[in-house]
C-alpha cells in the first residue's frame, strides 16, 4: 500500500463524524473513513494543512469561511434530470388540480444539489400549466458550490437523462468553446429562486405555505432523531392539502406523527397535524 499524504488517525476520523453530524446531520458510518479522507485531503492541500489533526485544530475555526469548505467536501451530490420520473407525472397532477384555486402556487425543492431536480419541476410545470404559470419554485441546499452550478444551470450534453424534446424545447445548445454543453433557457430559470438552507436551522426563511415539497435522497443521511425533527418543522410549512415527495428508499414511518403515505413515496399531513396547520395558517 502507498504510503498516504496525510495523517489521519482514528481520533480524527471520529472527530470529522461528530462535527458533520452537528452542523450537517450527516450521518457518517464507520465504513466511510476512507471516502471521508479522499474528500478532506483537498481541503488539506487547498488550506496548507500539515495533517488532519493540524486542519481540524487549526484551520477549521470558527467565523472562518473553512466550515464551508469542509461541509462542501462531505455532502454527497447525485442527482440527474427527472430523476425518479413517476414523481413528476404526479406533480403535473398536483398542478392541474392547484391551478384551479387561483393563488399562487408555491414548491420547495429541499436538497436541490446542482439544479437537474428544480428544473425539472420548473419543467414540469412549463409543461403542464404554460407559459407564465403563477408558479415559486425555491430549491435551496446547505452546499455553496453545488448551489453556484445550479444558478448557472450549465450541463454537459452527454448523459444527459432527459428527451430531445425537452432537450430541444428548454435548453440552448452551446456553440464555439461552448459546444457539448447545454444551458436552461431564462423562462424556465426564472421559475426558481436559489438559496442556502440548512435543514437543520431552526428558521427557515421560505415563502409557505408550500404545496409541495421535493425532499429526496437527502434524509438518508440523516438518523432517525434528525428526520423526525425535519419532518415536524416540514410539516408546519406545508398547506393542509400539500404533498411531500421522498426519495424512493426513504420510509417516514417513525414520523407518522407528522405524515402518511399516500403512495409512491409522496406523503400528505396525518389528519392531526393538518388540522393543526390549518389552524396556524389561519392565524397568520
Ligand atoms: C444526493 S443529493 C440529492 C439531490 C436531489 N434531491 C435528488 O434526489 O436528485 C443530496 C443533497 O443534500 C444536500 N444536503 C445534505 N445535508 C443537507 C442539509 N443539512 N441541509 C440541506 N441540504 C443538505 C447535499 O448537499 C446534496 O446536494
Amino acid at each position: 500500500m502507498r504510503p498516504r499524504e496525510f495523517c489521519f488517525t482514528e481520533r480524527d476520523f471520529e472527530q470529522v463524524r461528530t462535527l458533520i453530524h452537528e452542523l450537517a446531520g450527516i450521518s457518517l458510518s464507520e465504513n466511510k473513513r476512507e471516502l471521508v479522507y479522499s474528500r478532506l485531503t483537498r481541503r488539506l492541500r487547498a488550506t496548507g494543512a500539515k495533517s488532519f489533526e493540524d486542519y481540524l485544530r487549526n484551520h477549521l475555526k470558527e467565523g472562518t469561511s473553512e466550515w464551508e469548505g469542509f461541509i462542501n467536501a462531505l455532502t454527497t451530490n447525485l442527482t440527474s434530470f427527472f430523476r425518479e420520473s413517476h414523481h413528476f407525472e404526479l406533480l403535473a397532477q398536483q398542478l392541474r388540480r392547484l391551478v384551479a384555486r387561483g393563488s399562487p402556487i408555491r414548491l420547495w425543492c429541499s436538497a436541490c444539489s446542482t439544479g437537474e431536480e428544480p428544473y425539472s419541476m420548473a419543467m414540469t410545470v412549463l409543461e403542464t400549466l404554460g407559459p407564465n404559470p403563477p408558479v415559486l419554485i425555491q430549491a435551496t441546499d446547505i452546499d455553496t458550490q453545488v448551489l453556484a452550478l445550479a444558478e448557472e444551470g450549465t450541463y454537459a450534453a452527454e448523459n444527459l437523462t432527459l428527451s430531445e424534446a425537452r432537450l430541444h424545447r428548454f435548453f440552448h445548445k452551446g456553440v464555439g468553446k461552448h459546444s457539448g454543453s447545454v444551458r436552461i433557457r431564462p423562462e424556465v430559470r426564472r421559475l426558481v429562486t436559489f438559496f442556502q438552507l440548512n435543514l437543520l436551522d431552526t428558521h427557515w426563511p421560505l415563502h409557505f405555505p408550500l404545496d409541495a415539497i421535493f425532499c429526496r435522497n437527502v434524509m438518508i443521511y440523516f438518523d432517525k432523531d434528525t428526520q423526525y425533527k425535519v419532518l415536524g418543522a416540514m410539516a408546519r410549512h406545508l398547506d393542509p392539502e400539500g404533498l411531500l415527495y421522498a426519495g424512493h428508499s426513504e420510509i417516514f414511518y417513525h414520523a407518522r406523527d407528522f405524515f402518511h403515505l399516500r403512495g409512491k413515496t409522496v406523503y400528505q399531513l396525518s389528519p392531526r397535524t393538518a388540522s393543526g396547520v390549518v389552524n396556524q395558517v389561519e392565524q397568520r
